[in-house]
């Protein structure tokens, strides 16, 4: 399959029979795979008498081109591995907690079985967006992870911020926005000694260019970068810059938690002095969104006061 979608990858049209002359394999044969890609999401530009191509919105990962974007440090010291499908990166990349790496990087085309918060599924068709997962060992405990989730939201901010994608904003906890709609979005998983070694699992869903279909089974405003940045930007880069600012973050979020992070973070808050009802669970809570704590709880204003809720999702109150 790789080898037909790096042929399939150079912007020319290619007959099926050029392909079954490449793969060595019969025009049949090449027909299935062109399915098999179908199936994954991935819609072939294919054209009578001419063949097929990969559309032109398509820029496959690369290992290369992602390292160009790494800091030297990084790129010493992070393991990234790319892949063209998994059922999670998520997954992909806790599996490799066992070879002892501190950082690990996990990158995908397509997910079979991506996940978003609150047990919803991550739609994932092939490359049209950023499947991005980081495993990140560390030894301090569960208790000193409080707000790295919204961190990581801001990180993605100002990495895409740099590269040209404007109206950027925060929802709390860290759904990433432009008009309110949602751009990406980040999913944390914790696992290990909850007073020792943990695995935190980064994973970060980035909507590149969703096609009409793709959008249509989403049940929520959306965007993607092509969109938000009136133009093309490229993968590989976002994963490099993505990736380098991550760690950084990492390092300072490791010895001071999320205050240094805080500020910044509510100057991209989507929900601000606004009217917004907390549900968590069967309760609702209803009041003026105030900005969040030095633990990245949020704080929501009503007759009760100021009040701090870690947890809940949060949405604006139609008055
Ligand atoms: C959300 O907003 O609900 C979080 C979405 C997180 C999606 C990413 S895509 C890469 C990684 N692998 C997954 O299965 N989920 C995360």
């Amino acid at each position: 399959m790789e080898k037909l979608i790096s042929l399939l990858g150079d912007g020319c049209f290619h007959s099926g029979e050029e392909l079954g002359a490449s793969l060595g394999i019969s025009r049949a044969a090449v027909w299935k795979k062109i399915q098999a890609l179908a199936e994954l999401g991935l819609e072939l530009d294919a054209v009578r008498g001419k063949g097929y191509r990969l559309p032109s919105t398509i820029e496959m990962l690369d290992k290369k081109a992602i390292e160009k974007h790494l800091s030297a440090d990084v790129r010493k010291n992070v393991g990234v591995a790319l892949h063209l499908t998994t059922p999670s990166t998520n997954d992909e990349v806790k599996a490799q907690v066992g070879n002892g790496e501190r950082l690990q990087v996990c990158i995908a085309e397509h997910q079979s079985a991506g996940r978003g918060r609150r047990g919803r599924v991550w739609q994932s068709p092939f490359g049209a967006s950023l499947y991005y997962s980081l495993l990140w060992r560390v030894d301090s405990g569960l208790s000193t992870m409080d707000g790295l989730s919204l961190a990581v939201g801001l990180v993605v901010v100002k990495t895409l911020e740099s590269l040209g994608v404007q109206g950027l904003s925060l929802k709390w906890p860290n759904d990433i926005l432009v008009e309110n709609k949602k751009l990406a979005g980040v999913l944390l998983e914790i696992s290990g000694d909850p007073m020792g070694t943990c695995e935190v699992v980064i994973g970060i869903g980035i909507n590149l260019f969703l096609g009409l279909e793709h959008k249509k089974k989403i049940d929520q405003p959306v965007t993607d970068v092509h969109t938000a940045a009136g133009r093309s930007v490229g993968k590989n880069k976002i994963a490099g810059l993505l990736t380098t600012n991550l760690v950084a973050m990492l390092d300072t979020f490791q010895q001071h938690g999320f205050v240094p992070f805080k500020n910044v973070w509510q100057e991209y808050d989507a929900f601000a002095g606004q009217w917004v009802t907390l549900s968590a669970g069967e309760n609702a809570i209803t009041g003026v969104a105030t900005g969040v704590s030095d633990s990245g709880a949020v704080l929501i204003r009503n007759d009760a006061g100021i009040t701090a809720y870690a947890g809940g999702e949060i949405s604006l109150r139609k008055l």
